[in-house]
């Protein structure tokens, strides 16, 4: 609600809405005399504060949002059978980007990663896509997810970030090669959030109107051209303004200059995922965009800021376990970890009831048996609370075989996935390097990846992060190493060079 459309503001009144004695003094024997304890209000204000963080979330901490409207311009009804995905359709949603590895208030264009959440508010419930913006990831399996994390956070003794921790981890997991390659080029660093593509990255499943199931890609293309800051821009405005991403994209909003995105997905017929020459479900890979070409579903637009941080995008709870009919998981491993993950650290984070706030909660009716506990808001009156029941409401009840499911068969074990004839980890990142990356933007790789090894990494992660680079890519590894151990790489890479 802009300004001009406000009441005029009303009293300020106590937190059970009787006028508030004062906002400005507290009350006491006499002007320079103690506090009285029967200055309720007083102690209610000290109580609040106390209360009024919840704690940040444990990646993606730094971050903020804005909502709009997705629309599907186009006629996918032959692969999904989703309402919002059908065509002429138009679905509110919520957005929030972010950057991965930094606090609450850490600057907006440090080097990294960027979040890419969508929540639509569709006909059939909330369909949430939490993705990035860069199509694959570090790892490929969730047990390394939170080591991961902690590699790219802070010391346990200095509480400082870490280079020599960061490469690390990559280093010695070198499925994390492709994903790197991504962080130290020209997506690492983006001029704002309005000017990065997004992804859903993993693979998801498709289900159309006769129950053929089908393999997908999301890619969501800005419409304001992709634009990247270089480590010197980056480093300097994260100086100068900390909150540049979250200002640049109110603002624009604020004035009217809406961004927007064209979704676009690859679809796999069922059948192909168990003969193609990667494994599709292998997060660290994109698939050829040669045998799976772009097809294009509509367009989504930032229309609206929010009226209030806290409560509509601190409180925002995204969760790729949030699916709606003709939408599915996938075998992904770190999807199926991510389905689990989310909505269990809102409940830590936010509380139980975390779905019930108004930016959580699903535009249709919720009659779920999940009901009570701390801060219960919406109820279904007196209905039964157990199920089965012999009056009110029945109980959900699909048996047999999931649509949106898939064939699994084995021995338990614990185990990396099997390889398949083109999986490996360096071809892609090769690829990307070689034929994607054009010569100033090896140059400025060349650059980035040295100038963070010279922030503080020791042998042997150094000598194992040549090789890594050779593996890429020879000549970027040779040409690596050639500066490092001249030194004569310019300032670190912003934002991973505290140590
Ligand atoms: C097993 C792997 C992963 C686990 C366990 C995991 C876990 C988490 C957790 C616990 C949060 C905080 C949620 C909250 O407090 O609301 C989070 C946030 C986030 N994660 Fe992941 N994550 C994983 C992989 C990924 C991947 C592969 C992507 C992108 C493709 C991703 C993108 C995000 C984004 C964008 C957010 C911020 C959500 C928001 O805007 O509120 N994560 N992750």
């Amino acid at each position: 609600m802009s300004d001009s459309k406000r009441e005029p503001a009303p009293g300020s009144t106590t937190g059970a809405g009787a006028p508030a004695p004062s906002d400005r003094n507290s009350l006491t024997i006499g002007s320079d005399g103690p506090i009285l304890l029967h200055d309720v209000h007083f102690l209610e204000q000290m109580a609040h504060f106390n209360r009024e963080k919840v704690p940040e979330r444990q990646p993606h901490a730094k971050g903020a949002g804005a909502f709009g409207v997705f629309e599907t311009t186009e006629d996918v009804s032959a692969y999904t059978k989703a309402a919002l995905f059908q065509p002429g359709c138009k679905t509110e949603m919520l957005a929030r980007f972010s950057t991965v590895a930094g606090e609450a208030g850490s600057p907006d264009t440090w080097r990294d990663v960027r979040g890419f959440s969508l929540k639509f508010y569709t006909s059939e419930g909330n369909y949430d896509l939490v993705g990035n913006n860069t199509p694959v990831f570090f790892v490929r399996d969730p047990m390394k997810f939170p080591h991961f994390i902690r590699s790219q956070k802070r010391l346990p003794d200095s509480g400082l970030r870490d280079n020599h921790m960061q490469w690390d981890f990559w280093t010695l997991n070198p499925e994390t090669a492709h994903q790197v390659t991504y962080l130290m080029g020209d997506r690492g660093l983006p001029r704002s959030w309005r000017h990065m593509n997004g992804y859903g990255s993993h693979t998801y499943m498709w289900v159309n109107g006769r129950g053929e199931r089908f393999w997908v890609k999301y890619h969501f293309h800005t419409q304001q051209g992709m634009e990247s800051f270089t480590n010197a821009q980056a480093m300097e405005m994260a100086g100068r303004d900390a909150d540049y991403h979250r200002r640049d994209l109110f603002e624009a909003i604020a004035r009217g200059d809406c961004p927007s995105w064209v979704l676009s997905v690859q679809v796999m017929p069922y059948d192909d995922a168990k003969a193609y020459r990667i494994n599709p479900f292998d997060l660290t890979k994109t698939w050829s965009h040669r045998d799976y070409p772009l097809i294009k579903v509509g367009t989504m637009t930032l229309n609206h800021n929010p009226d209030n941080f806290f409560a509509e995008i601190e409180q925002a709870a995204f969760s790729p376990g949030s699916i709606v009919p003709g939408i599915g998981l996938s075998p992904d491993k770190m999807l199926l970890g991510r389905a689990f993950a989310y909505n269990d650290a809102q409940r830590n984070r936010i509380g139980t009831n975390f779905h019930q706030l108004p930016v959580n909660r699903p535009r249709v009716p919720m009659n779920s048996y999940m009901f009570d506990g701390q801060m219960a808001y919406e109820h279904t009156g007196n209905q039964p609370v157990y199920a089965p029941n012999s009056g009110g409401r029945s109980w959900a009840d699909s048996t047999g075989r999931m649509e949106d499911g898939w064939e699994a068969d084995g021995e338990m074990l614990r185990s990396a996935y099997a390889l398949r004839a083109d999986d490996d980890d360096f071809s892609q990142p090769g690829a990307l390097v070689r034929e994607v990356f054009d010569d100033a933007q090896r140059d400025r790789l060349v650059e980035t990846v040295a100038g963070s090894l010279l922030g503080g990494v020791r042998s042997p992660v150094l000598e194992r992060a040549f090789e890594y680079w050779k593996n890429v890519d020879a000549e970027i590894g040779r040409r690596i190493e050639e500066k490092v151990r001249s030194g004569s790489a310019p300032e670190p890479a912003s934002g991973m060079s505290e140590a």
